[in-house]
């Protein structure tokens, strides 16, 4: 790609050059202007991973508004790993041996991202990790490798407030069996994944520094997938029934697990517990509308893919209304998702 480049960047010096020289100036202006072609890669850990594939949606949008506003081509090349650390590894390879502009990689294991972190920087070629955060030692050895994602500590803390905002407004609501404590279920994504490990532990803290205590019933991974949060939350349902009061989901698609299973058990509606998600995707935010879930922490999928091109494209810049964080983070907030706000997202 690169030599490419060189090569027409030098045949249209040469034709000025000749101009001056030979002809009149009007024979170069008439010629249209070559539009030049950014090669972007994009490798992702899965593909039927709901909050994913909105991100690769905005990332294909924010590609078109920036073509069109920058006269550049861009080509964006989107490859699933299907869970494979070995795949996408190859993805990665075959990105830099095309000489691609920049590599964008939503890991699979975020602990091995030094191999790659590696090749890129030998090839000169900008990284950019999004959602799946590596560890902060690999993103030091390359000056153009960034991490774009959110706080994760953040979406938890907001989980947990948005509970006890409804506790003080209404304790019974949710303390249904009135012993002063919540008892709880936690359904988590991903072992070893930043977000759930975060997730999970903020949320609670928040509740009990606001002085409610808790009572944990259960945890257990759903590995952020709907159908894998039924299974657990059926089990969940049929040794604790009613005693469960509040389902802490790390991410919406996990909520909305739990609440098919809710609805499955036929449960009477005023005795189901109270559900919290975070995303914000589309069903997560009409289950906010419907009451079936209290709220949830909006993880903004949009900002992040729009930190993402811009990286890609001007990795020696900090894209404009972002802050990078020690050289090599962004951080995109969260923000929170309720009844009465929930409208406002769901056209973003
Ligand atoms: C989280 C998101 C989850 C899941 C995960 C994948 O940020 O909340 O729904 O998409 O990333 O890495
Ligand atoms: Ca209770």
């Amino acid at each position: 790609m690169r030599s490419l480049l060189r090569i027409v960047a030098a045949t249209l010096a040469g034709s000025i050059f000749l101009c001056g020289n030979l002809c009149a100036c009007s024979f170069v202006q008439a010629k249209p202007q070559k539009v030049k072609t950014v090669y972007i890669g994009v490798s992702i850990y899965r593909k039927d991973d709901m909050f994913i594939s909105t991100m690769c949606t905005d990332l294909e949008a924010e590609v078109k508004k920036v073509e069109q506003k920058n006269h550049v081509k861009i080509v964006l090349n989107i490859m699933d790993s299907q869970s494979s650390q070995s795949q996408q590894n190859d993805q990665v390879d075959g990105f830099l041996s095309k000489h691609y502009d920049a590599v964008c990689v939503n890991m699979v294991d975020r602990t091995s991202a030094g191999t790659i972190v590696e090749k890129a920087r030998k090839s000169g070629v900008p990284l950019i990790f999004f959602n799946r955060e590596p560890v902060e030692q690999d993103l030091q050895n390359w000056d153009k490798a960034f991490y774009v994602g959110a706080d994760a500590a953040q979406s938890g803390t907001m989980q947990g407030k948005l509970l006890v905002n409804a506790y003080r407004k209404s304790p019974k609501s949710i303390d249904k069996n009135g012993d002063g404590k919540i008892q709880y279920v936690m359904l988590e994504g991903e072992h070893g994944h930043q977000d759930s490990l975060l997730r999970t532990e903020y949320s609670v803290k928040a509740v009990t520094e606001a002085g409610i205590p808790t009572d944990k019933l259960a945890n257990g991974t759903a590995n952020w997938q709907r159908a894998q949060a039924t299974a657990k939350m059926k089990q969940w349902i049929q040794k604790f029934g009613t005693r469960i009061e509040v389902v802490f989901c790390n991410n919406d698609d996990m909520a909305l697990g739990a609440i098919d299973a809710l609805q499955d058990s036929g449960t009477v509606r005023k005795d189901w517990p109270v559900v919290l998600g975070v995303d914000g995707t589309k069903p997560g935010l009409q289950a906010v509308g419907s009451g079936t879930m209290l709220g949830s922490a909006y993880n903004d999928a949009k900002k992040q893919a729009q930190a993402v091109v811009a990286l890609s494209l001007h990795p020696s810049e900090v894209p404009a209304g972002f802050e990078l964080q020690r050289s090599h983070y962004i951080y995109v907030p969260y923000s929170y998702i309720t009844k009465e706000n929930y409208k406002d997202y769901l056209n973003r």
